[in-house]
């Protein structure tokens, strides 16, 4: 059975920046409502209605992974670990974007899938056999018929992107060698419910996965979970290590142990995601009644980073200009368009600082560190940087 527990209102598609506010660029928006289920019989999270991945990923998609340097050195290292621990022959991954992990291999040992076409196009320049199309059963299929079975299959931040999770372990079942891996980190539910950080829920995160959820979908396909790491890249993920149920690898003990701590965390009820419900209600709260007590006392508030999580925040709360002058982010290709839903111009960091802003709202709060290192200046002039996650609050 699926139950809602949350109910995030109409939202639009995160990656959709505007060119301009033209009335007959906003009239073409897409909307939908992003309302969370839990399904009580594998205890899987997921968007009720997940849009349609042809309208999500297109070719002028906008997320460049290699912008920020936290993320090239954890591809870098994982990558490392990865090669040393299962040296692989053949290595594949799924959803590869600007090719910040696969430039950690050499060209001829790595195939790539990318069904973002300028993504695909990139990587393919550089000499990286990039699939653009998006995984399934007939690709892989092709893939090994041209290259055989696959060593080790990575892929990060794009499993819990696909609707059908059926269809994606039969392909990796198909394509996978007897003792191959398959290693593939998302968000982490756990981390989300801790954080209270909804905002991990936008259009492309169709499913948010625990331990639990991800052993009751590998199960039909003769999979097993040999290993789970919890992460803290994107504000908490999960790593999975995944092998054939009858290839030589053991189970190691991290499997038992996240799986204790998921049933302490009650992720198998219903309840624990009804309550998280309830204290997301209130971070919207406590959220809008600090940006309008800033209003009122007439301080120039922003946000840093134009992600797709904020989308959700702002649509959800619906802040708009009168709240946020303007957003920051370094991505050369979000600069000078416009938010999705909320319209709020994207700018270079450079203005805030050249416009004496009081307060950024971290929307890229996984990266307040970096971005805290980086922006010493505003920091200097006496600029503040403000957070929802674990709470609302105005960071000292
Ligand atoms: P990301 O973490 O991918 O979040 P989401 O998946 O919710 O979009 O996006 C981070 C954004 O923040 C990205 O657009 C780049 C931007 N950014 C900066 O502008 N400055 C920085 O110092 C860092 C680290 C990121």
């Amino acid at each position: 059975m699926k139950k809602v527990f949350l109910n995030l209102l109409q939202q639009p598609i995160t990656n959709s920046y505007l060119i301009n506010t033209k009335s007959s660029t906003l009239k073409k928006e897409f909307f939908y409502n992003l309302s969370m289920i839990i399904n009580l019989s594998n205890f899987l999270v997921s968007i009720k209605k997940p849009v349609n991945p042809k309208i999500q990923y297109t070719d002028i998609y906008a997320h460049r992974a290699s912008q920020s340097k936290t993320m090239n050195l954890s591809f870098k290292k994982i990558a490392e670990k990865l090669k040393k621990k299962f040296r692989p022959k053949l290595t594949m991954e799924i959803g590869s974007n600007d090719g910040v992990f696969l430039k950690n291999f050499h060209k001829k040992e790595i195939v790539a899938v990318e069904p973002c076409k300028n993504l695909a196009q990139i990587t393919n320049r550089n000499g990286y056999l990039t699939y653009d199309k998006f995984w399934d059963t007939n690709l892989a299929r092709k893939i090994i018929k041209k290259r055989g079975k696959i060593d080790l299959i990575y892929s990060a931040n794009t499993i819990s992107h696909i609707p059908n999770l059926k269809e994606v372990f039969k392909a990796i079942s198909i394509c996978l060698n007897h003792n191959g891996v398959f290693v593939f980190e998302d968000p982490y539910i756990g981390s989300v419910l801790k954080n209270n950080s909804y905002d991990q829920f936008y259009d492309e995160h169709v499913h948010v996965f625990s331990q639990l959820a991800i052993s009751n979908l590998l199960n039909p396909h003769k999979l097993k979970i040999i290993k789970t790491e919890i992460l803290s890249t994107h504000g908490g993920s999960i790593r999975f290590y995944v092998a054939k149920k009858d290839s030589k690898y053991k189970i190691s003990k991290s499997v038992k142990k996240i799986y204790d701590s998921e049933i302490n965390l009650k992720l198998n009820k219903f309840s624990t995601y009804k309550k998280f419900s309830l204290r997301v209600q209130n971070s919207k709260k406590q959220l809008m009644k600090l940006l309008k007590k800033l209003k009122k006392a007439n301080k120039k508030v922003i946000s840093y980073g134009a992600t797709y999580k904020s989308a959700t925040i702002f649509n959800y709360c619906n802040i708009d200009k009168s709240l946020i002058n303007y957003v920051v982010d370094t991505t050369k290709n979000k600069q000078w368009k416009y938010t999705p839903g909320k319209h709020l111009l994207i700018k270079p960091p450079i203005d805030m600082i050249k416009e004496k802003i009081d307060y950024a709202f971290l929307g890229a709060w996984n990266f307040s560190k970096e971005i805290m290192a980086k922006e010493k200046k505003f920091i200097k002039n006496g600029g503040k940087f403000i957070t929802h996650v674990p709470k609302v609050r105005i960071i000292k």
